[in-house]
């Protein structure tokens, strides 16, 4: 969906949330140590989103290819989901946030399933800040499934309908997607809607990524030009259309 943000405070903000394991392991802590502090940075970050007029968040928790992670920390990481829920959702119902999760859940396991259905269905009446975890997720799944899909059903594939199929369907594309851990790139991270997106990258950890952090992002987004193919002219006064 084309996105809608016209201010200085990105209406859509997507987040890699890298740096983990690094911020763990410097401290001589297990892997799965890192993540559960990024779930404590996570959980600053939705609130400090939902405080700067942030509508929308999306951040990517696991990837399609983080099952080719060692064992215990594809476990620790399904393990700390299931915990993350049961003790952060009912803080975020009552805060207006309203959890989706993004992904292919069919090769998750039945509690899990039952878990994210759980989450979105407690917070479905919420509005403030529409929170998407993308969770077994990858870019050109998203595709896939959505071509998919449409082929399935013997529709049309065009821009449109494959934007109508994806997992993000109910929100605009993100304006400002930052990814925190010093890496340059998306890693099959919201490929279709990141087109416009102004990418933001931050050397800190995602455990070290605090509310000065995401400000410093939203500072530098203010300072974009964002003209969507056109040029700098067109977008200060209209051009006249030629009879
Ligand atoms: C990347 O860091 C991070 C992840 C693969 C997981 C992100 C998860 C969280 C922030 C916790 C929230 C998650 C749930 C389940 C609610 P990395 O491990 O690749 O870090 P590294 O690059 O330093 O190794």
């Amino acid at each position: 969906m084309a996105s809608t943000a016209t201010h200085t405070v990105p209406h859509h903000v997507a987040i890699v949330m890298d740096g983990n394991g690094r911020w763990a392991t410097r401290r001589y802590l297990p892997r799965v140590a890192g993540h559960k502090k990024g779930v404590d940075a996570l959980r600053a970050c939705v609130r400090h989103c939902g405080n700067r007029g942030i509508k929308v968040l999306t951040v990517f928790a696991f990837s399609s290819e983080n099952w080719n992670r060692p064992a215990d920390e594809v476990s620790g990481l399904m393990d700390l989901l299931g915990v993350a829920l049961a003790r952060e959702i009912p803080a975020l119902k009552a805060e207006g946030v309203r959890v989706h999760f993004v992904g292919d859940r069919s090769k998750l396991s039945e509690k899990v399933r039952a878990g994210l259905a759980a989450a979105e269905a407690s917070t479905a009446s919420n509005s403030r800040l529409i929170f998407n975890i993308c969770f077994n997720y990858g870019g050109r799944w998203d595709i896939a499934q959505a071509a998919a899909r449409l082929a399935a059903e013997g529709k049309p594939i065009d821009e449109q309908s494959l934007d109508a199929c994806l997992g993000l369907s109910h929100v605009p594309d993100p304006d400002l997607l930052i990814r925190t851990g010093g890496e340059r790139r998306l890693s099959n991270f919201l490929l279709w809607q990141s087109a416009y997106a102004e990418l933001y990258f931050s050397d800190k950890l995602w455990p070290e990524f605090d509310d000065a952090a995401l400000d410093a992002a939203i500072a530098d987004y203010a300072q974009r030009e964002r003209r969507f193919g056109k040029t700098s002219e067109q977008l200060v006064r209209p051009v006249p259309k030629v009879a």
